[in-house]
């Protein structure tokens, strides 16, 4: 059961006073370096996928191979939308395979930012899916100098959260004290006393945002204050870009693969350099054993056409493709036809969703019950309907990393 629900491998992290990292992955180098450190230290681990680098990668195929690994894992993985701006990119990245998502509207105005994190969060609820918001401001870009994207820290406050937590329903919070996104000149001074408030305000898994830079003294104590989620991804960009200008040397001539050589040892030993220190290395089989594994749902249709011709059928069901698929919690629409004439039943719908909690949402959904009610029904008198919840996807045989020497 590799792939789990976020919520109860944070829960364990925040009960039992350790971090689990979401590393921001770039490239199929950073994927594997990160699930093989984490199967290498048998640590719980976040694959993280940030809006604000989806310029240098096509986030669906990532994610599918992001998908794959964790599936393939021999530790417990779950897969997190970054920074996620609007409520589309959260449905998007729910309806790829994430089976958590962060909504940040920060830099707004407070009242902006419930109601955005709101319409997320009722969203995500629908499909079972849990929401980190985040309350106060954490300048800077991941990968880049803070220096150059100053901004001013906006920190969090104790009454500010308890009230945000209320109003917007999310699960996980990223609070303000004193970090920044990307590389800082001398050590970040944190604020641990506003955290203690927090922590003992909200009683949830705290998320720490802009991990590169800080001492092992400060993850310490930020764990020990309620941060359960680091977020990190400059130092892994750093040490792949280090590699990277290793492998050239005096040499610029080598091509691609002779450029990428040991990137992803590079960024495989940063991450469990920060699995030993955050406390999750040798968690993953007491987190396996606590959480939920993460099962989508098929929700199955075999039905037979009246009063409409065979390729009428085809256009009703490519209509559906297209309608029911943008749908929040629906990885995807496949529809069949038998084989066979005889066959009992001789269409089908095949309809993937992402969490059990998906088959109310869906049913009541408008664009469901618009198609549904003037499209399906009434030429599909004769069907059978059944929601299963698939099983193999989950029971791979574990993945093979490379062995680190
Ligand atoms: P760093 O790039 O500073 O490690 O921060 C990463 C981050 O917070 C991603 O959300």
């Amino acid at each position: 059961m590799p792939l789990v629900d976020i919520k109860g491998m944070l829960q364990h992290a925040y009960d039992n006073k350790y971090a689990v990292g979401a590393f921001d992955l770039v490239s199929l180098d950073f994927l594997e370096g990160i699930i093989s450190a984490a199967e290498h230290c048998q640590s719980p681990v976040i694959l993280s996928l940030a809006e604000s680098h989806f310029d240098y990668y096509n986030f669906k195929l990532l994610m599918a191979a992001a998908e794959s690994a964790a599936q393939d894992a021999a530790v417990p993985v779950a897969l997190f939308l970054d920074h996620g701006t609007r409520l589309d990119s959260a449905v998007r990245a729910i309806n790829l395979g994430c089976n958590g998502v962060m909504v940040d509207a920060s830099h707004q105005p407070l009242a902006e930012n419930i109601a955005l994190t709101r319409q997320v969060t009722e969203m995500a609820r629908s499909c079972g899916i849990p929401v980190e918001g985040e309350l106060g401001y954490v300048p800077g870009v991941e990968g880049e100098d803070a220096e150059r994207h100053p901004g001013e820290i906006a920190f969090t406050t104790a009454t500010e959260a308890s009230e945000y937590v209320r109003q917007t329903g999310v699960d996980f919070l990223a609070v303000s004290i004193g970090t920044v996104h990307g590389r800082m000149k001398g050590e970040p001074q944190l604020d641990i006393e506003r955290l203690q408030e927090i922590n003992q305000a909200l009683n949830i898994p705290l998320v720490i945002h802009g991990g590169t830079g800080l001492s092992d003294r400060q993850f310490r104590q930020l764990i020990e204050n309620g941060v359960a989620k680091i977020n990190y991804y400059t130092a892994l960009s750093d040490a792949a870009a280090q590699q990277m200008r290793n492998n050239f040397g005096d040499d610029s001539r080598g091509g691609y693969t002779r450029l990428t050589t040991g990137v992803r040892d590079a960024v495989s030993a940063e991450t469990e350099h920060c699995m030993r220190l955050w406390g999750s290395a040798g968690q993953a089989a007491a987190v396996m054993q606590t959480s939920r594994s993460w099962s989508p749902v098929e929700h199955v249709i075999i039905y037979n056409v009246s009063t409409i011709s065979d390729s009428e059928a085809e256009e009703m069901m490519a209509k559906g493709r297209k309608i029911l698929s943008a749908i929040p919690g629906v990885r995807h629409v496949l529809t069949g036809k038998a084989i066979k004439e005889e066959a009992k039943y001789r269409f089908c719908w095949l309809v993937r969703f992402v969490h059990p909690a998906v088959i109310d949402s869906y049913r009541d959904h408008p664009e469901h019950v618009r198609f549904a009610d003037e499209l399906f029904r009434p030429v599909a008198g004769d069907r059978i309907s059944i929601d299963y919840r698939l099983t193999g996807e989950s029971t791979l045989p574990a993945h093979k990393h490379v062995e680190k020497t």
